[in-house]
């Protein structure tokens, strides 16, 4: 079937008729950064996708070797690694890494197994002067090298040179700490593509976590992971949102390997349903999704996006103690502009509070995953950071809006949506007679070019 699809070239450059994304920049009273103003307009393919990647045991335990054994992945905050001996265990399936600050500040990661009979050294997260395993009392420093044994006579063949704890790779952007398995990794900076080049301006490091959530879900970690990386299921599951969010005219992107993004305009109604709503109304359901009861007017001649802007900069200047005035445009003040770097990590770019996602597996288990909301919030440059939040956790069963508190409850109610969405999403993936999923050639592009990429890693 695969083969018998031919798409003119008018087919697969179709957009949605309104005005682009670039055009409302256009609009912008501001310079506009040049990483707003790359649009990649890919095509990679019509074919449909094989449903056992999201279903099938023996992929998913391939993409345990050739997926998380060899890529970058965003394991937690610096800041929860700031002072010597400060630890914190990520597990990934069923690896365990322990990441750790050394006397000397430089930053480690081993495997959490223990050289004696393999017990893991830490769980969770604290200060540690040493790497003591509870079992038998062996140890070592936290430059990995081995302190000795209780009982050491019976163990003339354990010599210190042979027994330093095995080292993961690990490397910091913008305030995030990395882990790669593969010792033949290329560079974090390397891998991550044009990031590095395009997020100076929001300052992922010069921020703190004021929310933190963690779920799990009854979904494969990709099932989950692609409903973030495509804005077409708001029409459908979100209609709260058409009033101010342009859905049909997103902008999605993709860069080489291993980093993709879309743009979702804010403050603007969706222009298949613009006609159904005054600008007054875009402001009025803006202000209730973000939980305020108050409701600014929208002049004649202003737009509820202008308003918006007006209303968000005092904030955003005041948490950065950066005025954002003359240089802020309405885009990065309020669009959701949501990054991907393969396989998991989620970054937003804008001035504000941001979000960043991360989807993994939840264990060894095919169809449910865990996954994390962070915000993310400034704070001025050359004082100590507010302290991060707790991370907030939320079991299989219970709703988002159960951490409305730290979330907001206009928030919490959107990704309820999706999280009642996709367990049934699983279900049907799993009932499914076609045995394939069909993709949008640019709304869902995003979703092939992962697929595409994870292709080239289990093929390796
Ligand atoms: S298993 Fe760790 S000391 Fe024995
Ligand atoms: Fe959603």
């Amino acid at each position: 079937m695969n083969d018998k699809i031919r798409l003119t070239p008018e087919q697969i450059a179709a957009r949605d008729p309104s005005y682009s994304f670039q055009e409302l920049l256009d609009r912008e009273c501001v310079p506009v950064p040049d990483a707003l103003r790359e649009s990649t307009e890919t095509y990679l393919g019509s074919e449909d996708l094989a449903i056992e990647r999201w279903t099938s045991q023996a992929f998913f335990d391939r993409e345990v070797d050739k997926v998380w054994r060899k890529t970058w992945q965003m394991v937690c905050r610096e800041s929860q690694l700031r002072n010597a001996g400060d630890y914190f265990v990520y597990d990934i399936v069923n690896d365990s890494i322990v990441l750790t600050r050394t006397q000397s500040g430089e930053l480690r990661a081993y495997h959490n197994s223990c050289l004696h009979r393999g017990r893991v050294l830490k769980r969770g997260t604290g200060n540690s002067p040493e790497l003591r395993c509870p079992f038998h009392g062996w140890s070592w420093n936290l430059e990995g090298d081995f302190q000795g044994a209780p009982c050491q006579w019976d163990f003339p063949h354990v010599q210190e040179e042979n027994f330093k704890l095995p080292q993961v790779k690990i490397d910091t952007w913008d305030g995030w700490v990395f882990i790669n398995m593969d010792e033949n990794a290329p560079a974090l900076k390397a891998y991550m593509g044009i990031i590095p080049e395009h997020f100076p301006q929001w300052k992922h490091g010069q921020r703190y976590v004021s929310a933190h959530v963690e779920k799990v879900i009854a979904a494969n970690w990709k099932t989950v992971l692609e409903a973030f990386i495509e804005s077409y299921h708001a029409i459908a599951t979100h209609p709260q949102l058409l009033a101010f969010q342009a859905i049909d005219n997103s902008q999605y992107d993709v860069w080489g390997d291993h980093v993709s993004r879309t743009i979702t305009p804010y403050g603007v109604p969706n222009p298949s349903d613009a006609h159904r709503f005054s600008e007054q109304d875009s402001m009025d359901d803006m202000m209730k999704l973000a939980g305020s009861e108050e409701r600014p007017q929208v002049a004649p001649g202003k737009t509820a996006r202008e308003v918006l802007a007006e209303i968000s900069l005092p904030t955003v200047s005041e948490q950065a103690g950066e005025e954002f005035t003359e240089r802020a445009t309405m885009s990065e003040l309020m669009d959701s502009t949501l990054y991907l770097l393969f396989p998991n990590f989620a970054p937003w770019a804008g001035h504000g509070t941001v979000i960043t996602y991360r989807h993994r597996p939840n264990g060894d288990d095919v169809n449910s995953s865990i996954m994390d909301i962070y915000l993310l919030t400034r704070y001025p440059e050359g004082t100590e950071p507010p302290k991060d939040a707790a991370t907030f956790r939320l079991g299989i069963d219970e709703p988002f809006k159960d951490a409305a508190e730290v979330l907001g409850a206009g928030l919490a109610n959107v990704f309820d949506q999706d999280g009642a969405n996709l367990p049934q999403v699983q279900k049907g993936m799993r009932a499914s007679k076609k045995g394939a999923v069909t993709l949008a050639n640019y709304q869902e592009v995003r979703i092939r070019h992962f697929h595409q990429t994870l292709d080239k890693y289990l093929n390796a």
